[in-house]
């Protein structure tokens, strides 16, 4: 029998931060955040090339910050926000890209860098946002994953792995996690 689920809207203007913004999901992401009102910090790693999204999104209220999420520093942007009392309510780890190719062909610092976007970036921010969800007691996160993490393609293994590895690294702790805040970690592919 097919599961259903209830979503209710809040009416509380929620701020969003929403990595890999400067096109795809995460551009639209960030615009269907703001045509229901919430607030956006959107990201991209070089926001000065794209001034009229920079643009269109600071005009309707929100924020664009640079954020490669590949940085070692990257959990400083969120420890900015938060402390410059920005308090992020939703994080969308969306950012990620993939490399087609049979594994066997691919070189080491490829699949490394496919692991730094999709798995350590988001891990970190995750790991950073955490801590001011707690406090507040709500928070949602968004890891945007992949059905390529359940069944991997030939020209995919790499993206697959590192999706997969945070599917498996943030799934666990999830009830864990939900039942002392109202958290949620969910992934959508
Ligand atoms: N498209 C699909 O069919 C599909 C299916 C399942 C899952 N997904 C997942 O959904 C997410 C978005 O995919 P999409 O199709 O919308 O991709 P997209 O249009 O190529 O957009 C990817 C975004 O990620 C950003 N990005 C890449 N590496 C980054 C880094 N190191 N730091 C910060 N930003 C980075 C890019 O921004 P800049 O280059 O401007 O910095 C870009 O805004 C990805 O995680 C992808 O794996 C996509």
């Amino acid at each position: 029998m097919a599961a259903t689920f209830t979503f209710t809207r809040t009416k509380k203007q929620l701020t969003w931060l929403i990595t890999g913004s400067s096109s795809g999901f995460g551009l639209s992401l960030a615009r269907i955040a703001q045509a229901g009102g919430h607030k956006v910090i959107a990201t991209s790693r070089n926001p000065s090339k794209t001034p009229d999204l920079v643009k269109e999104v600071e005009s309707k209220g929100g924020k664009w910050v640079q954020l490669d999420v590949d940085s070692p520093h990257s959990a400083q942007v969120i420890n900015d926000l938060e402390k410059s009392g920005t308090e992020i309510d939703i994080l969308v780890n969306n950012a990620g890209f993939s490399i087609y190719s049979p594994i066997e062909t691919m070189q080491e610092q490829e699949i490394r860098a496919e692991m730094e976007s999709m798995y350590f970036g988001p891990l970190r921010l995750t790991q950073a946002v955490l801590p001011y969800m707690r406090q507040r007691r709500y928070g949602v996160i968004v890891n945007m994953s992949s059905g390529a993490s359940l069944e991997a393609r030939d020209s995919m293994g790499a993206y697959a792995g590192a999706k997969a590895a945070l599917d498996g690294t943030l799934y666990p702790s999830t009830p864990r996690v939900s039942k002392q805040l109202k958290l949620t970690i969910n992934a959508q592919a």
